[in-house]
């Protein structure tokens, strides 16, 4: 980032993704956003800057209280303490809005203290329609821009993509988060290592649609886990009980697997699950082959012919890409599915596998397990990961490069 000029008394507004998860006090349950864009503000930081961040938390404008304002819960204001306590840093938080030009005079007396944070950037209309006037505010208030917030990359708003506009190519820049995540996620869309092994998870096959038609002319394997399992299960015939099903995407499911089987990638269901009565951790369970679920049961794991099937074929791939979990991993009794995933990229990494994990639930299982330091590279993206492998070209990307 601006390695050739002197950023001293510079100021630089960065772009990060701080839209973590808080408890019902707003203490900030994970912190793992916070932490991969610290890199990007010491070093600017260090090098004299003064630094600027502006970050969206939710969607307040979808979520008002009662008497039209923003809930507290909204507010960045919740995540100074952590921020600080990461950086090490004070952290000053300023709430005037950026369309308020009292907000210069207080980003200029901030004293010794260097790092600024605003107020969410959802609590403008104009932040989600990308709207030119509210990024030209925001632009003004720095002489560099630094977009370091890949979570959000697929947002074509004010702050993301719209603001890159007020600035040349010399004076705007990825932060090393941005980099690393575009980098690492490129991997298994333009080098590919085979066998390529995609694993995907999660309750609907209607989200990953074209994540699938995609990954049909990438992965030699794709695993198929979590719910969506269910609707191939039913599509092929078999007998799932209550289990979760997309009855209106039966046809889609089997035109999947014809494709599937003509492009000669291997497409892996699970062979049994551990089913339940109740969508609890507390009703009995038991392990069926995953097409002859009785009645009024459900599926809410993989059982254990599945996970040596998948194990398998993990290990013997290069490449390996996941995206979902297993099973109902919030419950300890069908958690060991999605950890038993875990541990297998864990050691497909030892021995030599590249390994990309992202999206909200597999990304808080591996961070669960302890293994994050085990995989090559664990996105803080979701949709935004997800998006790039669909092979879109993402908002936020192409702006820095307009
Ligand atoms: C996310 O967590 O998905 C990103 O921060 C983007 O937020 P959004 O899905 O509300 O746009
Ligand atoms: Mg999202």
């Amino acid at each position: 980032m601006f390695e050739s000029v002197d950023i001293r008394n510079k100021k630089i507004v960065i772009r990060v993704d701080f839209n973590v998860p808080l408890d019902s006090s707003f203490n900030v349950t994970d912190d793992t956003r916070i932490r991969a864009a610290i890199p990007t503000i010491l070093d600017l930081y260090d090098r004299g800057a003064k630094i600027i961040l502006l970050s969206h938390l939710g969607r307040p404008l979808k979520d008002l209280a009662d008497d039209g304002g923003f809930k507290p819960k909204y507010s960045l204001k919740n995540i100074v303490k952590t921020l600080s306590d990461d950086l090490g840093k004070d952290v000053v938080f300023i709430s005037t809005p950026v369309t308020d030009d009292g907000i210069r005079g207080e980003i200029e007396h901030t004293g010794d203290s260097r790092i600024i944070l605003l107020e969410n950037t959802r609590f403008y209309k104009g932040e989600e329609k990308g709207d030119p006037e509210l990024a030209q505010k925001m632009a003004s208030l720095g002489d560099y821009y630094v977009n370091d917030a890949f979570g959000t990359a697929h947002r074509e708003h004010a702050s993301t993509a719209t603001i890159a506009r007020y600035f040349d190519k010399d004076h705007k820049s990825f932060g090393f988060l941005m980099d690393k995540e575009v980098s690492n996620i490129s991997k298994v869309l333009d080098d590919i290592q085979r066998p390529f092994c995609a694993i995907l998870g999660g309750a609907k096959v209607s989200d990953k649609i074209k994540l699938i038609e995609n990954l049909l002319d990438k992965a030699d394997k794709i695993i198929i886990g979590g719910g969506m399992a269910f609707t191939f299960i039913k599509a092929k015939g078999g007998h799932i009980g209550k289990s979760l099903c997309e009855e209106d995407k039966l046809d889609l499911a089997n035109d999947l697997l014809a494709r599937a089987s003509e492009k000669g990638v291997e497409f892996l269901l699970p062979v049994d699950a551990k089913v339940s009565e109740t969508f609890s951790d507390e009703g009995l369970f038991v392990t069926r082959p995953i097409d002859d679920i009785p009645d009024g049961w459900m599926g809410l794991d993989i059982g254990e012919a599945s996970i040596s099937l998948f194990e398998e074929a993990i290990l013997s791939s290069r490449m390996i890409l996941w995206n979902g979990p297993m099973g109902v991993f919030e419950f300890s009794n069908f958690a060991h599915g999605t950890f038993e995933i875990a541990s297998a990229l864990a050691k497909a990494t030892q021995n030599g596998a590249f390994t990309l994990i992202g999206g909200g639930d597999s990304v808080a299982a591996i961070s669960k397990a302890g293994l994050e330091d085990a995989v090559s590279f664990v996105s803080t993206g979701g949709g935004a990961m997800l998006e790039m492998i669909e092979g879109k070209i993402l908002p936020g990307v192409a702006a820095m490069q307009e």
